[in-house]
This record gives C-alpha cells, structure tokens and sequence, in this order.
C-alpha cells in the first residue's frame, strides 16, 4: 500500500514528533492490525499512529490536530464489527492500547479502568476482589474498555446486567480541542444536572476521546446454571423465556442459534455434538437459582412439547464447550466471507422475521447462505450471510443485500445496530432507525464538540 504524503502531511508530523516523540509511528512502522478493525473493511495506512500513555499526551495530539485540522481516528482493541475503527490515509490513528490499568474499590464496589484495558482484565480484576463486570462476549480477550463504552457494546448478560452504558458510573473524555473532561464520578447517585458521559458512550470516538472510567460491577453469581436445549419452533424458545423467568431463576444468558447456525459450528469443532444437530432451534441459556427449580421448568417445557432435547453442563469445562458452540462467530472472518447484521427487534416478532427475510434473500439471490444466531432474550438477531454463497461477492451485492435487509427491518421499526454500532459500514441507513429531528439533534451536538470536524469523520454520521 503506497500513501504519498504532502508537505504539509510532513510537517504535521514532525510537529508530532517534537510534542509526543517516540508516541509516533509513522509509514511501514506501524502494524496492519491498526489498518482495518475485524470486518477487514477497506485496510488503509494512517498517515501516523500515536500511542499516548496519558490523559496529558492524548491532550496534547488532539490540540494539535484540533489547530491544524487533521483528522483523528480513536482506535481500541481492533475488533469492532462496523468499520468504526478503520483510517483514512490522511489520519491519525490515535491507539489507547498503552493507557493500561485497573484500581477496584471494594467499599463501592466499583473498578477504574484505563481505556485501554482489555474487557477480560477488568473482568479478572473484578473477579479477584469478589466481584464481577458481567458485560462479556468472545472478543473478550481482544477489545478494550475504551471499545467496549465508545460502542455501548452489549454481548451475552444484558438481559440481566443491561448494555455498557448501565454499567458506567464515571468517564474522563478529551475533547475534540484537547480540553480534558472529568467526569470521574464515583458514587452510584449523582444527579447533578445533564448526564454528559452518556454522550460519549456508543458515539463511536465521534465526540470525544475516553481515557478512562469508573464501572460498577456486580456481586459474583451464585449457583449458575448452563443449559442447552433444541426447541421445535421459534414460539417454543419465547415460551421457555417466560417458563424460566417464571419459575424465578435469574436469566444470566438467552442465547438463540437456529440450526443453519448451531450445525455449521459443530461442523468446525468436530467431534460428536452435545445434541444431535436436527434439530429446528437451540437455546443456550445460564441461569441462577435453585437447580430444582430449572430441573422442573425443564421437565415441564419437555412434556408440552416445546423442548426437545436438552443437556445441562454438569461441569465448568462441559459449560465451556457448551459456550464455544455459540462463540464461533470469532471464526467468520476466517471461515466465511460475512455480513453480519445486527438488528433489534421486539422477541415475540424475530421468528417470522427470520422466516420473512429468509424468504426474500432466498427469492432475490437463489441459493444464498444464511445463518441466523443472536441474544434473543434482549430481542438482537444477527443474521448473517455468507457471500461465498452469492454468484458474486461484490460490494454492489452486498449493498444491495443490506438495503433489502434494512428495509425489512425499518418497516418494522426495528433498529439496525442492536450493538455494534454504525461506523463506516450502516451510515447510509441510519434513517431506518433515526428520525430526521433526532438525525438533525445528533449533528449539531457533533458541530458543537467538535467543530472543526476531526474526530471521526465520516464515521456514524454521513
Ligand atoms: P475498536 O474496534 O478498536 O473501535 C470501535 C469504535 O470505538 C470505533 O469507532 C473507534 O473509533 C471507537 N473507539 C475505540 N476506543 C475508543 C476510545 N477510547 N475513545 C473513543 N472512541 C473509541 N459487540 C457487542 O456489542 N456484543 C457482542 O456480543 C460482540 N461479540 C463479538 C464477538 C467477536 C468474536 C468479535 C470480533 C466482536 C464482537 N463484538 C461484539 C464487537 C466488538 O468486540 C465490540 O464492538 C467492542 O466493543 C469493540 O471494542 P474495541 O476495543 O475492539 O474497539
Ligand atoms: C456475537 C457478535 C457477532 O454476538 O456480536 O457473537
Ligand atoms: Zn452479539
């Protein structure tokens, strides 16, 4: 990839280089991992990568990018799913990855964390000190905090522990023009006005940069349940929503994977499945409360018919392997040539809208492969298709695939981005989803944050 750089380009940079020194990489020092983020959308070199350590030294590149008007591209752990995260060749790539650490305060139950933190470190931390951050997902390992708030990511618990933004007590953002906000707050109650750092929370580093936060966990689960069922029909899994929650067992997970799904990550694990893979539906779902108590509403759910089969993790390791069916999608990227939508819509209306879309990609593209997953306790379908499928793989196809799909979805006031946000890759269909008035409210928060327009352009709002 050759970018050819302007005077000017030279000159920026080498005022970065005199305020921030070895914090800038420019040209083939810096990695192909700060090229694209995990849907490999159109890999582009920034024009240099600054590596902050700091509040002070992300302050100071957004001051001087602020004056000379440069573009800047706050990037995390690299594996969103929108394209939130990709450079354009004339930008800085701003990486939180050294702004490291965590501090929990046991007395408020609560975790500091710096934005670049992974999600699995703040997880561990908690862990450590009897506590838990039960935002989870596969990418675990790999995104940051400061992802994970900048997209409001949302994952397997949010049917108990809500999305991100419920679980943000405290942010420290800088501003488009450097200026340092401190909304570190700590306490649980603080109604002291407007909540600012809802702001920045999902506005995918559009209006600010986040440094860090303060997160409250939750207590550690008692007594948590894995369980695995094949269900008959789409209508049996709301039935078995409403059984568990009824029977008072505190849902940790729904998770839905139809068969199409459920087989092909069988296929790719090998061996013997935990249930046969026949079957038209699977749930997996955790759960705490009394075993007794999911025994019975399971027995109950078997003899109406609703669940045909059924396998309750009687160890950790088996609750794993249990996990790693659903967690494949870490592997399509590798294994697939994905779309992957992730779309909201009430629970009661997501089968027949698996079986309306079905039909219509079917009917346009003969012999098209779908796969449909989601957290369908939270109403989140990802439907995903597999453009290996299609005749052809091109960018028109695909366009023409997510209009159709987002049509569907915008008929039904449905919302196009359940989690992963907007990024790059949704905002021509944000109108789906967003009002003209509200549209018309997020861009003159935008003029007002950032004025000169470098966080972020052409990311969520077009
Ligand atoms: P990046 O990809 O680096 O960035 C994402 C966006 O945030 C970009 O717009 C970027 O500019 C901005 N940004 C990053 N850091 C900052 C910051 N400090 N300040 C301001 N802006 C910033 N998401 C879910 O919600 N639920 C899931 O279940 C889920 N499962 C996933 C499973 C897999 C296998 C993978 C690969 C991804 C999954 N994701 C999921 C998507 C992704 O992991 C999340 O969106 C995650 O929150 C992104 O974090 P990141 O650090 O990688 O962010
Ligand atoms: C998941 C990602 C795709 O739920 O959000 O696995
Ligand atoms: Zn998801």
């Amino acid at each position: 990839m050759t970018v050819t750089s302007t005077p000017s380009d030279e000159a920026f940079i080498a005022t970065l280089h005199e305020a921030l020194g070895d914090a800038v990489i420019t040209r083939e020092a810096i990695p192909e991992r700060h090229f694209s983020d995990w849907t490999r959308h159109a890999p582009c070199r920034p024009l240099a990568l600054v590596r902050p350590r700091t509040t002070e030294e992300v302050a100071a590149t957004l001051r001087l990018c602020h004056e000379h008007y440069r573009a800047v591209v706050p990037q995390g752990g690299m594996t969103g799913l929108a394209g939130g995260a990709v450079p354009r060749a004339d930008s800085i790539a701003l990486s939180l990855e050294r702004l490291r650490g965590v501090v929990v305060d046991r007395d408020g139950a609560t975790v500091s964390a710096w934005a670049g933190t992974s999600l699995e470190d703040v997880q561990q931390a908690a862990e450590r000190a009897g506590f838990r951050y039960p935002i989870d997902f596969g990418a675990r390992g790999s995104c940051q905090i400061g992802g994970t708030l900048a997209t409001n990511a949302g994952g397997h618990g949010v049917i108990r522990h809500g999305m991100t933004r419920q679980r943000v007590l405290g942010l420290e953002v800088v501003l488009a023009d450097g200026r340092v906000l401190d909304l570190m707050n700590p306490m649980l109650k603080n109604n002291t006005g407007y909540d600012l750092k809802q702001c920045f929370i999902g506005a995918e580093g559009t209006l600010g940069v986040i440094t860090r936060a303060v997160l409250a966990l939750a207590p550690p689960a008692q007594q948590t349940h894995t369980l695995l069922c094949a269900l008959r029909d789409y209508p049996a899994a709301v039935a078995l929503l409403h059984r568990l929650r009824g029977a008072g067992l505190a849902l940790e997970a729904f998770e839905t994977m139809w068969q199409d799904f459920y087989a092909m990550s069988c296929d790719w694990h090998g061996g013997t499945p935990p249930l046969p893979a026949a079957h038209p539906l699977y749930v997996l779902c955790e759960a705490e409360g009394d075993a007794a108590r999911l025994e019975e509403a399971l027995e109950t759910a078997i003899a109406e018919g609703e669940v045909l089969d059924a396998v309750l993790a009687a160890s950790t390791a088996q609750a794993r392997q249990l996990w790693a069916i659903r967690e494949a999608t870490a592997a399509f990227p590798t294994r697939l040539s994905p779309l992957n939508f992730d779309i909201s819509l009430p629970i009661g209306e997501i089968g027949a809208f698996v079986t309306t879309a079905t039909a219509a990609l079917e009917a346009r593209w003969p012999g098209v492969r779908i796969v449909n997953f989601g957290h369908i306790g939270d109403g989140n379908l990802h439907l995903t298709v597999d453009c290996h499928s299609l005749d052809a793989d091109a960018p028109s196809v695909r366009h023409e695939l997510e209009a159709e799909v987002y049509r569907l979805v915008g008929e039904r006031r449905g919302s196009i981005s359940a989690e992963h946000g907007i990024g790059l890759l949704k905002r021509e269909f944000l109108h789906h989803s967003v009002a003209p008035e509200a549209l018309a409210v997020m861009r003159a928060l935008k003029a007002t944050l950032d004025p000169h327009g470098i966080l972020n352009p052409g990311k969520l709002l077009t």
